[in-house]
């Protein structure tokens, strides 16, 4: 009796700490390690990153795919960033657990998977058909391909609820979109990239400023996450940027690039002080604030704060997001109110109306007069009139203003 006893307290421990476990979050790597038989499909989410990204995310679902059904697959000896497409198809940013899917309201559902969400997926090519069939088959179909064999549920490897599934289904989801080979992320030139989306400003400033632009390029290998200024926000800041040292203007743009990989979701559940291109590692100079409030992120330097805005590309080693203002570093910049009391700014700071107004400007930075009002206007409108952040405008208003009225608290 005794020993039934103590047997279920120890099974209930057993239970309660991998209960607990779990509810601190998953780890997909260490879930298929435990079935040999998705090995390979194992070794390349971890080759491909895509296990962090996995582990990162809420409500998701992994399409496993056996070691048998992996080899067609490898067999097209894709690149790296191709394989990495593929498999973020298998991997659905919604939960579909073995009863979800026989359950299926009116027999179907299209899923979005990590290739849709990160933005690579042309169109529609990142959703997955799920059909539930008679007798109780479900299929799988990127949603691109029309007659391909097809692709079913096999089993549930493991579920916890509501949160990641993870199930077998019997092969490879096929995709000519995911499997077409994409530029490797080094590559890719980030001046022309930031010149064609809205940031030509920056980019211009960074091929014209001595080395910016090769100390940002040499970086893209081992990881690097920039943040550029709109053109409205970097064009305000010109005669700034302009009074500036040599090494004053240099060490601004490189305060635009942090040398780690940071993808959205890590922006978004990582906050804290982060090192720049711009930091020298003795000094411990440089360095800015990651903070997020729900899906906004703000960056914050002691002197303003900056919001981002949009994304430019996330690719993993390589991730560069728009901003709605110019980082400015506290050791070239003083906040406005220690600033000597400048008529402007001072009034400025004082009516809360006027600052929420001009809602489309960064938070209180030390504007000079030749920031009028008026031209911001205008050339906000201009960025919207070029489609630049249209979309993204009311959650950028209300946050930007939610960190007016912190600045403005502080
Ligand atoms: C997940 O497990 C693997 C293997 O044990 C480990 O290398 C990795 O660091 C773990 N990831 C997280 C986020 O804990
Ligand atoms: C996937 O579903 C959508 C909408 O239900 C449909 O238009 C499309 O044809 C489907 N694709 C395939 C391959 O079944
Ligand atoms: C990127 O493109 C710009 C403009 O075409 C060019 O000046 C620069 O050298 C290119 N950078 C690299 C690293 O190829
Ligand atoms: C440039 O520097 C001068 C001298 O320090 C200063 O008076 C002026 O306000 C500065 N201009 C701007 C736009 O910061
Ligand atoms: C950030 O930079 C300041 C100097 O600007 C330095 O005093 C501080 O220690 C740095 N913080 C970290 C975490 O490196």
């Amino acid at each position: 009796m005794r020993l039934l006893l103590s047997l279920g307290l120890l099974l209930s421990l057993l239970f309660l700490s991998g209960y607990i476990q779990v509810s601190h979050g998953h780890n997909i790597t260490e879930i298929l390690a435990e079935h040999p038989e998705f090995s390979t499909f194992n070794n390349y989410l971890t080759a491909t990153h895509l296990a962090g990204e996995i582990n990162r995310r809420k409500t998701i679902t992994v399409l496993a795919v056996s070691n048998a059904g992996m080899a067609p697959l490898l067999a097209k000896h894709l690149t790296v960033s191709a394989l990495k497409n593929v498999l973020s198809l298998h991997v659905l940013v919604d939960y579909f657990g073995a009863k979800n899917l026989h359950q299926l309201n009116g027999g179907t559902a299209a899923s979005s998977s990590l290739f849709q969400a990160t933005g690579t997926a042309p169109g529609t090519t990142g959703f997955v058909n799920i059909t539930n069939h008679r007798a109780g088959r479900v299929s799988f179909s990127a949603e691109d391909v029309a007659d391909s064999a097809p692709v079913n549920f096999v089993k549930s490897i493991e579920e916890i609820s509501y949160d990641l599934a993870v199930i077998e289904i019997s092969s490879v989801l096929s995709s000519p979109e995911a499997e077409a080979p994409t530029p490797a992320p080094a590559q890719v030139n980030i001046t022309t990239l930031m010149s064609k989306k809205g940031c030509k400003t920056f980019a211009d400033l960074l091929v014209a400023t001595g080395d910016a632009e090769m100390t940002f390029e040499s970086n893209v290998g081992g990881g690097l996450t920039v943040f550029c200024p709109i053109d409205r926000a970097m064009k305000a800041f010109m005669p700034k940027f302009k009074n500036l040292t040599a090494d004053g203007k240099l060490s601004v743009l490189l305060y635009h690039g942090i040398p780690v990989y940071n993808s959205i979701q890590m922006l978004k559940s990582n906050n804290g002080v982060v090192n720049t291109l711009a930091t020298d590692g003795t000094a411990k100079n440089y360095n800015f604030t990651v903070q997020n409030d729900g899906e906004v992120v703000t960056l914050k330097t002691t002197v303003m704060v900056a919001t981002i805005t949009g994304t430019l590309i996330d690719e993993d080693p390589l991730a560069v997001y728009m901003i709605d203002a110019v980082l400015e570093p506290r050791e070239l910049f003083k906040p406005e109110k220690a600033k000597a009391p400048a008529p402007a700014p001072a009034a400025e700071a004082e009516a809360p109306t006027k600052s929420r107004k001009r809602h489309h400007a960064s938070p209180p930075a030390p504007a000079g007069p030749e920031e009028a009002p008026a031209g911001d206007e205008k050339a906000a409108n201009d960025e919207n009139a070029a489609g630049g952040r249209a979309c993204a405008e009311p959650w950028v208003a209300a946050a930007t203003a939610v960190a007016v009225a912190a600045v403005m608290v502080a």
